[in-house]
């Protein structure tokens, strides 16, 4: 079975269509901001394809770029700005950031009623912690999640293999994977004999950037694979971390690379846009 993101993603947008124009009927209009530092080009095409779902759903989009060498002081000052302007509900800084900016500083400036990423100490507090207060939670592993859900994947006493340690992806997918019952396991660039692991996962989560670093031997018969790379092979050609045309042969599941794990990020973070509307304006 393929695992249709890009399908699902436009099969949630009549809802938060609707979503959108009963806000807007009510004097509401949701608001995202999103900040891009320098020219990083895969967070250009993110960022274009971020705003080009919330136009299509009716929320205001705002982005702001500035140059490779704007300083920390002067975007903490600009996310300052936007955390004092009730009519914006979400604030976005696409990361990574150019090295002269402190990412957790960044992180940390971000109004927590406006944390649309979820990357605040406090948001991620609540989910390691499966807190039952409203939180955000990393768009990535979020979407994951809704896939899962529809295509009936229950992970409930499954295994489930987290592949990449990074705190926007691999470690919050492992938590919320824990918060819905299955036995979670963590591997990163440092564990020896990943097949090992691998082989066992009923739920196998790839997010290294590294291409096709996961072949079909390594793949449980029947597992679901959720790809979350996006890489360049020597062609030029978009591939994930999976070697999707041998390891859809074994997975019982798979999400292809691109129109899996993507779309689905963006459905999120247009999802949790509406929550944090909803949210400031009860
Ligand atoms: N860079 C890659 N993924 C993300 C994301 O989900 N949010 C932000 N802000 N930056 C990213």
């Amino acid at each position: 079975m393929i695992i249709d993101g890009k399908g699902l993603s436009n099969q949630l947008d009549s809802g938060m269509k609707a979503e959108v124009k009963a806000l807007r009927a009510a004097g509401i209009e949701p608001k995202l901001v999103v900040i891009i530092v320098g020219h990083d080009p895969a967070s250009q095409i993110y960022v274009r394809n971020k705003h080009r779902k919330a136009i299509k759903l009716g929320i205001t989009s705002i982005i702001e770029r500035r140059p490779e060498d704007f300083s920390q002081a002067d975007l903490l000052a600009l996310i300052e700005q936007y955390n004092q302007d009730e009519s914006v509900h979400g604030i976005l800084v696409q990361l990574p950031l150019p090295k002269q900016i402190d990412e957790s500083a960044v992180i940390r400036a971000i109004d927590l009623k406006k944390d649309v990423d979820g990357f605040s100490p406090e948001n991620v507090g609540k989910l390691f912690s499966n807190s039952d207060e409203h939180y955000s939670v990393s768009c990535t592993p979020k979407g994951i999640m809704t896939m899962l859900t529809h295509y009936d994947i229950d992970p409930a006493d499954k295994h489930a293999v987290i592949v990449g340690d990074s705190n926007i992806v691999g470690r919050p997918m492992g938590a919320l994977l824990l918060n819905a019952g299955a036995t979670v396991t963590y591997t990163h660039i440092l564990t020896q004999d990943l097949s090992s692991y691998t082989r066992t996962a009923d739920i196998l989560i790839v997010a290294t950037g590294v291409a096709h670093l996961i072949k079909a031997t390594d793949i449980k018969p029947g597992a679901t694979v959720i790809d979350v790379g996006m890489n360049r092979d020597e062609n030029g050609k978009l591939v994930g971390d999976v070697d999707y045309d041998h390891a859809k042969t074994v997975a019982g599941a798979i999400t292809p690379v691109p129109g899996g794990v993507g779309p689905m990020t963006i459905t999120s973070l247009m999802q949790q846009t509406l929550e944090l509307t909803k949210l400031a304006n009860r």
